[in-house]
């Protein structure tokens, strides 16, 4: 293609024009650009109603009312127990990822500015959907695409997210208080929102003061996260350091931020690792792009993998591989049970993500 094609959309630069002045490719330089200090009025606006595609008369109670909530239900429980060619289930089972993701959806929530968390969707827009820890989610979503499709505007994606996980964990025998629905999506991306002040993805750099493990090691407010692109914490410890006890102190700190005391963190943590698997069986250099960086033909879909079929057993998604129990879609207490029943040493995956293994397979 020419590069003196003109996109319609982005004001007609082309690739080199748009280099030579500076912006991002096919974009001119935006008031922001030529006066990053500018007040950021636009913030006012954002969701603007004139933007609302379900129009100013939607009421939303009504129309979620109007579901027949036992067919929605049946046809989230069928999906489930289903596997799906483009994305098989581990295990037979979509519960323990779609727990995973309304769990990341809720997760980023922080009681500082009352910022994130599943109650407008935004799980489905940039940055969050792109996000290396929200890495396959992309997935969750677009498996649930044919039942929003299904009852349309009745139930928001917000709600079919947080309904869905609630069902899974049902469905895989823990007992829940139930489900309440109410949260209306927004309809484009919170570009209010601050996620931090690193400028690279999956970086930690800028956000703490103090020294993991001391007394005065904080997060810049309002942050709940540990690093850019996560919801909690880094897997492999602060800082990439497996020290346990640094990593039990950040987990604190981000847990609190989200409203959580010590013991409600515990039973997150612990309850929510009964279920599924982390993912970490090819090396993370066969991934593309996340889906706001991936071309056009893989729209709404990220992290296609390069290596043998690039899913089920090849799948990675944080790079550490294995389960936390022997029957990961059964609810029960192994997760904590293996933990003080075993001797752990540290190992690493395929995917060069670090981890405990158990040091023999024998209780102690
Ligand atoms: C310290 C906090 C946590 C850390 C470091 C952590 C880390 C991880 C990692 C590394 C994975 C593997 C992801 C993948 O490769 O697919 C994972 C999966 C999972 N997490 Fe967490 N997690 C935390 C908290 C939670 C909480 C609070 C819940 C739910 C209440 C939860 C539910 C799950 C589930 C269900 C999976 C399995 C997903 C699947 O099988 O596809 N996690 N977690």
């Amino acid at each position: 293609m020419s590069d003196k094609v003109k996109c319609p959309i982005a004001g007609g630069y082309s690739a080199i024009e748009s280099k030579r002045i500076g912006g991002a490719i096919g974009t001119p330089p935006m008031n922001a650009d030529w006066w990053p200090g500018k007040l950021p009025i636009e913030l006012l606006h954002s969701q603007s109603p004139a933007a609302n595609p379900l129009g100013d008369d939607f009421d939303y109670p009504a129309a979620f009312a109007s579901l027949n909530i036992e067919e929605v239900k049946k046809d989230i429980l069928e999906l489930l127990t289903s596997s799906q060619d483009f994305w098989p289930s581990d295990y037979g089972n979509y519960g323990p990822q779609m727990v995973r993701m309304a769990w990341h959806s809720a997760g980023s929530y922080r009681v500082f500015d009352g910022r994130g968390g599943s109650a407008q969707g935004l799980q489905r827009f940039a940055p969050l959907y792109s996000w290396e820890d929200n890495g396959n989610i992309d997935k969750s979503i677009r498996l649930l695409q044919p039942i929003k499709l299904k009852y349309g505007e009745n139930i928001s994606w917000a709600d079919l997210i947080m309904l869905t996980g609630n069902l899974a964990l049902e469905q895989m025998g823990f007992k829940t208080y139930g489900f309440g629905a109410g949260r209306i999506d927004y309809w484009e991306a919170d570009d209010a929102s601050y996620w931090g002040p690193e400028t690279v993805m999956a970086t930690q750099d800028k956000r703490w003061v103090g020294e993991p493990g001391s007394d005065d090691y904080d997060l810049e407010n309002p942050l709940a996260a540990s690093r850019q692109s996560l919801i909690y914490v880094h897997p492999e410890g602060p800082f990439g350091n497996m020290d346990p006890l640094s990593s039990a102190q950040e987990i604190r700190i981000t847990f609190g931020r989200m409203g959580m005391n010590d013991e409600e963190t515990v039973a997150l943590i612990a309850g929510g690792h009964a279920f599924g698997k982390s993912h970490g069986a090819s090396p993370k250099s066969a991934l593309g792009p996340e889906p706001s960086g991936a071309p056009i033909e893989n729209q709404a879909l990220g992290w296609l993998n390069s290596n043998g079929t690039g899913k089920a057993q090849y799948t990675t998604t944080n790079g550490i591989e294995g389960a936390w129990t022997s029957h990961p879609t059964r609810w029960d207490h192994e997760y904590l049970k293996n933990l003080f029943a075993f001797e752990w040493e540290q190992t690493e995956s395929v995917a060069g993500g670090k981890s405990w293994r158990p040091k023999k397979w024998s209780r102690i």
